[in-house]
C-alpha cells in the first residue's frame, strides 16, 4: 500500500460535477449549462476554456460551509487512495466573485480539514493563490490579506491562472510581502509559458518551488539548475496530457527529469476536470516508467520534505510510510 502525497491541486478544482450540481441547488444558484457537457461531465475544449469552465463550476460555491463540504469531500476522496497529505490552493479572488469573505472562506476550509482529519486521519494545509490574469493589484489584495490574517493552517501563497499574462516581476511586491512574513511560495511557471517563464519566475520572484515546472525539459541547462538546487518540480503529468502538452504519459517528461535528478513530485491540479485523481496519478506514472513501489514511496518522501509544512508534521507524516 503505497502512501501518497500531493502539494499541487486547485481546492475549487476538486468539486465534482455531481457536488458543483449539489451546491448549486442547495444555494437556488444557476449554473452556466454551457459548464457541463452531455455526459455531465465538465465541457472545455483549451486551456483557456478550461480556466472559464473552472469560473463557472466554481461559482457554485457560496458559503462558508460550501469551501468546508469542497475541502472535506475531496480529503475523504484521497484518504480512500491511502493519501496522508494535501496541500491545496485556495482563491480568495474565487470566494470574492459570490461575495464570500477572506476569513469565511478560510474558516469554511479549516474546518474541512479538520474534519476530514477526525474522520480519516488525512492531514491538510492551504496555500493561498492569487490569479496571475487578474492582474498584480489584485495579487498584492490578496497577499496582504494572507499577512493581516495568519492561520496555522496558511503554509504558503502562490500564482495561478494565465501564464502568458502579465511578467512574474509584476508580482513581485505580492511574493515579497508574504515572503517576508515567513511564508514560503511557489508559483505557476512552464506549464504554458516555456523555460523562460521558470527562469523568469526564478530570478524575480522568492518562490520554493515550482508549480508545474515541466517545459524545463526544452532547456538543458535550466534542467541542470534546477536539479543542482533541487527545487521541487509540482509535476501534474495527466492535467498536462488532459490540457494537450502531452500526447501519453509515456511521452511526459517525468522521467527525464527524474533521471537528471530533479525533485520531481505527483500532483492531480484539477482532478474531475482532467478525469484523474491523486491515486490515478501514482499508478499511471508508475505503469508508464516501470517504477517499483520503492521508488513511488521515495517520491512521497520526497514530496513530504518538499511540503511547507512544519518538521514536526513532516516527521509525524514520514513515521505512516
Ligand atoms: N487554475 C486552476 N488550474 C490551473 C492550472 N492548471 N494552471 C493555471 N491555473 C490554474
Ligand atoms: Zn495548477
Amino acid at each position: 500500500m503505497i502512501k501518497k502525497a500531493e502539494l499541487h491541486v486547485h481546492l475549487e478544482g476538486t468539486a465534482t460535477p455531481a457536488l458543483v450540481r449539489k451546491l448549486a441547488a442547495n444555494n437556488g444558484a444557476e449554473l452556466d449549462p454551457s459548464t457541463f457537457a452531455s455526459d455531465g461531465e465538465f465541457r472545455w475544449t483549451d486551456f483557456w476554456d478550461f480556466l472559464k469552465c473552472y469560473d463557472k463550476a466554481a461559482a457554485a460555491i457560496r458559503s462558508k460551509d460550501d469551501y468546508r463540504a469542497v475541502t472535506y469531500d475531496y480529503l475523504k476522496r484521497c484518504a480512500s487512495e491511502d493519501v496522508i497529505y494535501v496541500e491545496t490552493f485556495s482563491s480568495p479572488d474565487h470566494a470574492a466573485q459570490v461575495g464570500i469573505s477572506y476569513q469565511d472562506h478560510l474558516d469554511g476550509i479549516t474546518a474541512g480539514i479538520d474534519d476530514a482529519r477526525r474522520d480519516f486521519g488525512i492531514e491538510g494545509r492551504i496555500i493561498v493563490t492569487c490569479v496571475r490574469h487578474l492582474g498584480a493589484e489584485k495579487a498584492l489584495a490578496v497577499a496582504k490579506s494572507v499577512v493581516n490574517a495568519p492561520h496555522p493552517y496558511v503554509v504558503g501563497f502562490g500564482m495561478g491562472g494565465d501564464e502568458a499574462q502579465f511578467h512574474p516581476k509584476d508580482f513581485a511586491p505580492a511574493f515579497n510581502l508574504v515572503h517576508q512574513a515567513g511564508l514560503a511560495t511557489t508559483n505557476h511557471a512552464g506549464e504554458f509559458g516555456g523555460p523562460e517563464s521558470i527562469r523568469d519566475t526564478l530570478e524575480h520572484l522568492p518562490v520554493q518551488r515550482i508549480g508545474h515546472g515541466v517545459r524545463s525539459i526544452e532547456d538543458a541547462s535550466l534542467v541542470e539548475e534546477l536539479a543542482e538546487r533541487q527545487i521541487p518540480l509540482e509535476l501534474c503529468p495527466g492535467s498536462n496530457i488532459s490540457t494537450g502538452l502531452y500526447t501519453s504519459y509515456e511521452n511526459h517528461p517525468f522521467n527525464k527529469l527524474k533521471e537528471a535528478g530533479c525533485l520531481v513530485t505527483i500532483s492531480s491540479d484539477d482532478p474531475p476536470f482532467f478525469a484523474t485523481s491523486i491515486g490515478k496519478e501514482y499508478e499511471k506514472v508508475a505503469r508508464a516508467f516501470g517504477y517499483s513501489e520503492e521508488t513511488m514511496q521515495q517520491i512521497t518522501r520526497n514530496t513530504i520534505d518538499a511540503a511547507f509544512c512544519n518538521d514536526e508534521l513532516k516527521e509525524q507524516l514520514k513515521s505512516k510510510i
